[in-house]
């Protein structure tokens, strides 16, 4: 699988590429179709037996990337699961805002947590407080060892959280143990991984967002050294049902680091499309797309910041 990591940043960067032309165009579906017709092309082009486990959603309602489409050439390569999100981040790309990227995902075929698109309850925290969290647990006690291993008060402890409605309550508290909330509008895979970059200084990624994206951000933090645990959160019986279909026994169980991706196995590539804590948006001039992206491969950890720059080809 390693062989094919060069491969996997290609699909990031050329899906941000296609992208690009709907940056503030407002049109959610245009982008995301262009941005999921290059990544399934990229895909198809890779000598591998890929599946989509997490992807555009079910087979009836998205023509491209669904869960269980198989992707790769097929003639040989390694069996492979594959998370995908060509656009994470929709809103702010087509309002011309920040945090937007293209991101995938893979890990060896069965490793990867078949999530159905429901919401789900995550927490993530960096390599020096792994070991130390439990979703089960109050705020308050995961606030405590997180302050402990990071070796912090907890009034320097920063905690991220998506600005939502439905967050006002875990604000209120965390602001009332005594540590700093900072709110942002989207994209949550970005701020879950950016709990694991020691220079931003993030302590704590904690909320309810959709469970694609904590597949693909548990990933993240895996490769990174750090820990994400979450929970599933069924409204009703349909997604009970859908959990049960995917294989998931218990939806309403607490799912460990190692039951959202199972081994370090596993790869990481996203490309900003619009500029984040970490990357650059993607840019254009002089007849070029200059591209930013991170990479990263679970077996060594080894964090890849890549610029690239391509040639816009004319297509008829
Ligand atoms: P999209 O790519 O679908 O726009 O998702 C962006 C996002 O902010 C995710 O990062 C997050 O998990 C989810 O939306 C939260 O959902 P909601 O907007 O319903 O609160």
């Amino acid at each position: 699988m390693e062989a094919l990591l060069f491969d996997f940043l290609k699909v990031t960067e050329l899906a941000a590429i296609a992208s690009k032309p709907w940056v503030g165009s407002g049109d959610k579906i245009a982008a995301d179709d262009a941005a999921t017709t290059a990544m399934r092309r990229q895909l198809n082009a890779m000598n591998m037996q890929g599946t989509i486990v997490i992807g555009e959603g079910e087979i009836d309602e998205a023509p491209m990337l669904y869960i269980g489409e198989n992707v790769g050439t097929g003639r040989g390569g390694p069996a492979i699961d594959i998370a995908v999100d060509p656009i994470e981040g929709t809103t702010p790309t087509v309002n011309g805002q920040p945090n937007a990227i293209t991101v995938i995902a893979a890990a060896p075929k069965g490793t990867l947590l078949h999530a159905p698109d429901m919401y789900m309850k995550k927490l993530a925290v960096g390599p020096r407080a792994k070991g130390k969290i439990n979703i089960e647990a109050s705020l308050e006690d995961n606030m405590i060892a997180v302050a402990k291993a990071q070796n912090k008060k907890i009034s320097d402890l920063t905690v991220f959280i998506q600005q939502r409605p439905r967050h006002q309550e875990y604000i209120d508290e965390i602001r009332d143990i005594g540590a700093n909330v900072h709110l942002f509008n989207d994209g949550d895979v970005i701020y879950a991984t950016s709990t694991c970059m020691e220079d931003l200084n993030i302590d704590m990624f904690f909320g309810i967002g959709g469970a694609p994206e904590g597949v693909l951000g548990a990933v993240a933090v895996r490769c990174l050294g750090g820990e994400m645990q979450a929970k599933l959160i069924p409204r009703n019986e349909t997604e009970i049902e859908r959990c049960l279909e995917m294989g998931i026994t218990n939806p309403n169980e607490a799912l460990s680091h190692s039951q959202l991706v199972q081994t370090d196995e596993c790869i990481f590539a996203a490309t900003g499309i619009t500029a984040n804590l970490f990357l650059n948006g993607i840019k254009t001039g002089n007849g070029n797309y200059l591209t930013h992206s991170i990479l990263v491969n679970g077996k060594d950890q080894q964090l890849h910041y890549i610029e690239s720059m391509h040639q816009i080809l004319e297509t008829a």
